[in-house]
């Protein structure tokens, strides 16, 4: 037997590898074909082109599912008008940013205020209030007589930071040209929730939506022609095998057509077939590949909660039985052994409410007679892998 490690760089070196384009499978990779998009592509340039004339577009809502494409298409449409200012002298300003990544209000103007190329001194990262911040883009805007839009991606995730904090935010940036003396200011909004214009103030949802697209869902067919595309440029001939290509798709589109899920399935099924040194992505690959990445987002969902939910995921592991009292009890014994103070049975039985909503644990209603009914909880993880997740946690160590 050679060794494993030999194996492995002897395969990488002699080039055995069935990716030849990884960076074309990451997600944000932009392919040169957009398939099945012509009319929102359309829709999207035709909605953004007064800009090139030198007037105010509307401000623009673009909807859909996740991985519908929203985000690719503004972006290529972008990319294609940036291409003609740049040829011409046109005070024009494409500015892209997206709440997701950048977490705070804050943190958002700032990215776009950077692109408005205002320095750390203009526009310090941090320290200011956001009204003054917001003062500084406008004058930059004015000043420049820029005219300006301001792509803002996954803005659902703005309003959710904004409703606590800055609820005026939408308010003055939807009606921002009221204020300017020169120039002008577009905002487009990407949001794949639906619903999420609901929790706006309704003078917002006017101004905001003044334009609206709506990106349809893909089908299995339509998913599966985007990754035949995608593994023609990023995988070696025919190392994809047609059932493992329509098991993808079939995966990905079964819902409502999720290409970025499409593309990440096939990835992780080839870089598992890479890891077991096969020439080719079989079905079986496939499988394995939805099966990694649905304990990848419970790991991850299970590292990212605070110590008392640990405490009572833990608390059900360990619990001689499965009711809220007995877990609650459990729940308690191990505060003690981490010397932490215990939070409320009422607090604690909210908590097991929320980390249902996860699936990581399932509860069911049992009636007992003139008892009453108590709620029962099980794990719908295995026990091994929260074990593995919460041992990194130091002050966990002890108990897992
Ligand atoms: N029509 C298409 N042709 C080729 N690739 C596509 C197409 N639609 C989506 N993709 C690819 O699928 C992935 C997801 O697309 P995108 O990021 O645009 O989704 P989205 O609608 O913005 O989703 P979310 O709401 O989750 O942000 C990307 O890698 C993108 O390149
Ligand atoms: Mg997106």
């Amino acid at each position: 037997m050679s060794d494993p490690i030999d194996k492995l760089l002897d395969a990488a070196e002699s080039g055995k590898s069935i990716i030849k384009n990884r960076d074309i499978l990451h997600f944000t990779h932009i392919p040169n074909i957009i398939l099945h998009r012509d009319s929102e592509q359309e829709q999207v340039a035709q909605s953004l082109l007064p800009i090139l004339k030198h007037s105010r577009p509307s401000n623009l809502l673009v909807y859909g599912k996740p991985g519908t494409g929203k985000t690719l298409v503004v972006k290529k449409v972008l990319s294609k008008i940036q291409e003609r200012v740049e040829k011409s002298n046109f005070p024009i300003k494409l500015v892209y940013s997206n709440s997701k990544e950048e977490t705070t209000l804050y943190g958002l103007l700032v990215s776009l205020g950077r692109q408005l190329n205002l320095n750390e001194k203009e526009l310090p990262t941090t320290g200011l209030a956001i009204s003054e911040v917001f003062k500084r883009l406008l004058n930059r805007i004015d000043e420049e007589k820029l005219n300006a839009i301001f792509v803002i991606d996954e803005i659902d995730y703005l309003a959710q930071v904004a409703l606590k904090t800055h609820n005026d935010i939408f308010y003055n940036l939807t009606r921002a040209n009221e204020r300017l003396k020169q120039g002008s200011l577009t905002l487009v909004g990407i949001s794949n929730d639906l619903t999420f214009k609901e929790k706006l103030d309704s003078r917002v949802i006017s101004s905001l939506g003044e334009e609206e697209i709506v990106f349809t869902n893909y089908n299995v067919e339509q998913i599966k022609k985007i990754l035949e595309e995608r593994i023609n440029e990023a995988f070696i001939e025919n190392s994809v095998e047609e059932p493992a290509l329509n098991l993808c798709a079939a995966l990905a589109g079964g819902e409502h057509g999720d290409a970025r899920r499409a593309i990440a399935l096939i990835r992780v099924a080839g870089e598992i077939a890479e890891r077991q040194q096969s020439n080719k992505v079989t079905i079986e690959h496939v499988r394995d590949a939805t099966k990694k990445m649905e304990e990848d987002k419970e790991e991850t969902s299970l590292k990212s909660y605070p110590l008392h939910e640990k405490l009572v995921i833990l608390a059900i592991l360990k619990a001689n039985g499965s009711s809220t009292g007995e877990i609650y009890s459990s729940y308690k014994n191990l505060c003690k052994v981490v010397g932490r103070d215990e939070l409320t049975q009422r607090r604690v039985t909210q908590m097991l409410s929320e980390i249902e909503l996860s699936g990581i644990i399932t509860g069911r209603l049992i009636h007992q007679g003139i008892h009453g009914r108590t709620k029962k909880y099980k794990l719908t993880v295995s026990s091994e892998m929260i074990k593995n997740t919460f041992k990194d946690d130091l002050t966990l160590q002890d108990i897992v």
